[in-house]
């Protein structure tokens, strides 16, 4: 099998406007890789440039070690799906996965073409036109009309968001095993951090025409090394602070009179500020004379808000800053449920919690989140 791509320094500019800036990549053979970033950021343009439907300022592009910077679009062994299916309004199902095999003159048509329906699962569907299909299903078509020219690589850019979330959840899954099942190499363009994170090996994460940070979803979600990261992907409490002690394993960041401590590695204030990070599903939320456990952080704070989700309850708590922090505490318990206005505890460990650079901006990428549709409080479950 071949199919790894190498994005080298590709530039791009429109005008004055860098939209995709120095930008580098290695995509392994059969990963789905996904590249995240809200809208206007450079993904879109930067898939053009691997389908050669744009030509970058500067860079180049490897596949399989071949230079394929220059070469003509249908010459590459890449396709691509797009957001707006672009189906041939007036061909059947089965005339428009076709059309790519006629135009090159490919024998046993007939055969390739019900080998892709059948893996769409679209076998009966093959003389419908495609306003006689729902959303899914030209999707699926867009899809099997791709794969049909057996390429290394599958583009996709935005290919689930004209479905209704149902569906989206529903293709997600079936994208995932079809890209499984055929080893192929899926790059995977989505503004939608779910999204990524359900389907991807690997995610990049792109701001302003640039790589933020690379990993598999878990690296991400649990290690973000900037604050924009934090903020987009999922939801994180960022408490300001100054760093009072550095050692081997842990930083200690002073956070309102109290000692807060971070995994080293996890550490990425380079001077005395720092915001101290955790996701609200790893905060417990405690009596104010609790026993706080080795290994532990703790804070004192109040409640100012619960949400009772069924799965769980959603709480907002001041802390003596002001500052409010979310805690989503599964519902397990079978004692007293703490209420608003308890005075509380709130406790973590410490592996959960990391440290950022405190001159960024705490609101960084809660901009790109919210453009994304994605509300800036949520939980597991909500
Ligand atoms: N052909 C073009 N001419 C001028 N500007 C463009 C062109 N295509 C894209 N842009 C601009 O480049 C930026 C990135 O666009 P795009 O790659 O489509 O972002 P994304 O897919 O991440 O939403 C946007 O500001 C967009 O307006
Ligand atoms: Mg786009």
């Amino acid at each position: 099998m071949s199919g790894t791509l190498e994005l080298i320094g590709l530039t791009k500019r429109f005008g004055q406007n860098v939209v995709v800036d120095d930008l580098s990549l290695e995509i392994p053979q059969g990963h789905f890789f996904a590249l995240l970033g809200a809208s206007g950021c450079g993904k879109t343009t930067t898939l053009r440039m691997l389908a050669g439907l744009e030509r970058p300022n500067s860079g180049r592009i490897l596949l399989d070690g071949d230079d394929i910077t220059e070469k003509r679009p249908f010459k590459r062994p890449l396709n691509t799906v797009f957001q707006s299916y672009a189906l041939f309004p007036h061909l059947t199902v089965e005339e428009n996965v076709a059309f790519g095999l006629k135009e090159r003159r490919q024998k046993q048509i007939k055969e390739k073409v019900a080998e892709m329906l059948e893996l769409v699962e679209l076998k009966e569907f093959g003389s419908r036109k495609p306003n006689q299909l729902s959303g899914g299903q030209q999707q699926r078509i867009a899809l099997a009309r791709a794969l049909v020219n057996r390429p290394q690589v599958l583009l996709l850019d935005e290919p689930l968001g004209a479905l209704d979330l149902k569906l989206r959840h529903q293709m997600q899954i079936e994208l995932k095993g079809i890209q499984a099942e055929l080893d192929l190499t899926f790059v995977h363009v989505t503004h939608d951090q779910e999204e990524a994170m359900t389907m991807a090996d690997q995610i990049a994460v792109m701001n302003e025409g640039r790589i933020v940070q690379l990993g598999t979803p878990i690296e991400l979600y649990e290690n973000p090394e900037t604050v924009f990261v934090a903020n987009f992907l999922g939801v994180s409490n960022l408490l300001p602070g100054r760093v009072v002690g550095r050692r081997d394993v842990v930083v200690e960041v002073d956070v309102d009179g109290q000692r807060i401590k971070a995994p080293a590695d996890r550490n990425r204030a380079q001077g005395e500020l720092a915001h101290i990070g955790v996701r609200p599903e790893k905060l417990h939320v405690a009596l104010p004379d609790f026993d706080v456990p080795d290994g532990h952080n703790a804070i004192e704070g109040v409640i100012v808000s619960d949400a009772f989700t069924g799965v769980g309850t959603q709480f907002q708590i001041r802390l003596k800053s002001g500052q409010e922090v979310s805690a989503f505490v599964q519902n397990r318990s079978t004692g007293d449920r703490q209420a608003v206005g308890d005075r509380i505890q709130l406790h973590w460990d410490i592996e959960h919690t990391f440290c950022l650079e405190g001159r960024e901006d705490p609101a960084a990428g809660d901009e790109a989140r919210h453009e994304a549709g994605i509300p800036a409080v949520s939980g597991a479950g909500a």
